[in-house]
């Protein structure tokens, strides 16, 4: 039969900035492939064939159907031979042999296993592989490792925290951190940002933006919710970050440097009945204990960088990156979590909402549930 491309696919742009995408994905069979051989790339430390497998994946997710033959692709960018090659065989044989050596690989298996384990990353996973540990248990078992608190936090809660957090379980966890910082600051603000803003049903922890609306009054004000939250009895482990912000800084031209604002990761005990939408029923007690762990992420920017830093931990990652190339490659611009430079002009261009910034970036507006790239 005929196969032409859809009319979409002959302007699809680059940038996931200039695309739409919603959380309907219709290619699922090819994205969560190419994501698998993303991570395993990254894994490899292969950082070009780790981006190429990213940004395929991510023009896949921005289509506004399903591809059903090669043909459909044709003119689309960032899909090169080799990621043509895997769609292929996902085509024809319903499978990619390519993913599934990967996924039988047992370094593979065995690092994303351990990276699984909140604080523990690639260089530590790797370091556990090469000592010949495979499992969970062989590394808690074994005495010579030493954890940080992070990692100790990490295996304690790995249950819970590796357990999908619901759109609901996000909205509770919201209304309890605003009463409390209400109780220390009654004019801060909270804002629900990362996934869930951009309107995931599911996330792997929740994150929110705290400010208030006078400059400096910031400062000082994470550390009182964290004392309340502890007070509370629903701290169950905390890492704080002071600010290191300096407002001269140039923003910086590595995607992967943290942000300088203040702010902490977070594990929070969220009781069953706080929930909305369960009529605060309690489970079968013998299947559940009535509350659960979830991963809460807390950053405290000063007011005046408020937009730029809502824009950056909206995400998703592979809309941050491309937003950040665009700037660079096709504006002259550096872009960060903290600000917006103009390299020609030699000038910062300040912003209160993210259309001001997607405005002085010459690009149109993406809603946050248009940023799932
Ligand atoms: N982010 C950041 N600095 C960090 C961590 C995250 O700027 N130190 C940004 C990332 O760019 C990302 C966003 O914050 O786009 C949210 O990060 P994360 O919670 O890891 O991802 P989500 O998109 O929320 O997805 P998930 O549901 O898995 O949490
Ligand atoms: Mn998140
Ligand atoms: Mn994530
Ligand atoms: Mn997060």
């Amino acid at each position: 039969t005929e196969c032409s491309p859809p009319t979409a696919a002959t302007n699809v742009s680059q940038y996931a900035c200039l695309r739409r995408t919603t959380t309907e994905n219709h290619n699922k069979i090819f994205t969560d492939v190419f994501e698998e051989l993303a991570e395993n790339s990254e894994f490899n430390e292969s950082k070009g064939p780790c981006l190429a497998f990213r940004r395929a994946a991510s023009v896949l997710k921005s289509l506004p159907s399903a591809v059903h033959c090669l043909g459909a692709i044709q003119g689309l960018p960032c899909l090169g031979e080799h990621t043509k090659a895997v769609m292929e065989e996902i085509l024809i044989f319903g499978r990619s042999f390519k993913v599934e050596e990967v996924q039988s690989d047992e370094r593979y298996q065995a690092l994303k296993l351990f990276t699984s384990v909140f604080g523990v990353g690639p260089k530590t996973a790797e370091k556990w592989y090469r000592r010949g540990l495979r499992s969970l248990k062989e590394i808690l078992a074994e005495p010579n490792i030493q954890l940080n608190r992070m990692q100790r936090a990490g295996f304690l809660y790995y249950m819970d925290i590796s357990k999908a957090v619901s759109k609901a379980e996000a909205k509770a966890l919201r209304s309890i951190i605003e009463e409390t910082a209400h109780w220390i600051a009654p004019d801060s603000k909270l804002a629900l940002t990362g996934g869930f803003r951009r309107g995931k049903e599911y996330g792997h922890d929740v994150d929110f933006l705290l400010t208030v609306p006078e400059m400096g009054k910031e400062e000082g004000l994470l550390l009182r919710v964290i004392d309340r939250l502890r007070d509370q009895g629903i701290l169950l482990y905390c890492e704080h970050q002071g600010s290191t912000f300096d407002m001269s800084k140039l923003p910086s031209r590595r995607f992967e440097a943290m942000d300088h604002f203040e702010k902490c990761f977070l594990i929070l005990r969220l009781e069953e009945g706080q929930m909305e939408g369960d009529g605060g029923l309690q489970k079968d007690p013998g299947e559940s204990r009535g509350w659960r762990a979830v991963r809460v992420d807390l950053v405290a920017p000063p007011v005046d960088r408020y937009a730029f830093a809502l824009l950056g931990w909206t995400g998703s990652r592979q809309f941050e990156r491309d937003l950040r190339r665009f700037a660079r490659k096709e504006r002259g611009m550096c872009l960060d979590n903290h600000a917006l430079y103009d390299k020609t002009k030699k000038l910062f261009l300040p912003a209160t909402s993210e259309e001001d910034i997607f405005a002085h970036l010459g690009l149109e507006y993406v809603e946050p549930w248009q940023r799932n790239a």
